[in-house]
């Protein structure tokens, strides 16, 4: 089943605990579709020290790593598998530099800048590269990839 030039990609997107409660998952949904994303599947979770852990585990060392831990846990999250052509790059630049206090002032459209506080409240997670994107989509969605040819298997 060909679909042009274009291949599709996904990466894993996931709204945090100030953005899950501070009701901005419906803006945050509107510009996804807006800008071309389809959310494949989606899940509200309330991480606990160990999930959140293993999720943000090449970070363990790093001197922010028990404050990020403890933020993360905070409240539930919305955690998605947006899917478009180049999805891991542009759903970075969709929501904008990591600091969320810098992105209001270089990057005003982005969603950091919209619902985002500062370099650690920052509102929304995007997967850094296609690797890191599967793995990360596996890790919140079971996934296989033997379930994925199944799945395509059975569309056919
Ligand atoms: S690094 O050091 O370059 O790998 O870090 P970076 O990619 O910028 O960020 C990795 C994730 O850690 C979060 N982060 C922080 N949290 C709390 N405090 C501080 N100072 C801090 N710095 C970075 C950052 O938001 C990234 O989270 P995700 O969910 O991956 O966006």
């Amino acid at each position: 089943s060909s679909k042009g030039s274009g291949e599709k990609e996904r990466t894993l997107g996931v709204i945090k605990p100030d953005g899950f409660s501070g009701n901005y998952t419906e803006r945050i949904k509107e510009v996804i579709v807006e800008y071309g994303f389809n959310i494949n599947k989606e899940m509200v979770i309330q991480l606990d020290e160990e999930l959140a852990a293993k999720f943000y585990a090449e970070h363990s060392s790093k001197s922010f790593f028990s404050s990020l831990i403890k933020y993360m846990t905070s409240g539930p999250v919305l955690v998605m598998i947006l899917e478009k052509e180049n999805a891991v790059a542009h759903w970075r630049d969709l929501i904008g530099p990591t600091d969320a206090g810098k992105a209001k002032l270089t990057h005003p459209q982005s969603i950091r800048a919209m619902c985002g506080v500062d370099l650690e409240k920052n509102c929304v997670h995007g997967s850094d590269s296609h690797q890191s994107a599967e793995r990360e989509i596996a890790f919140f969605f079971k996934e296989t990839p033997s379930d994925e040819a199944v799945e395509k298997h059975d569309e056919l």
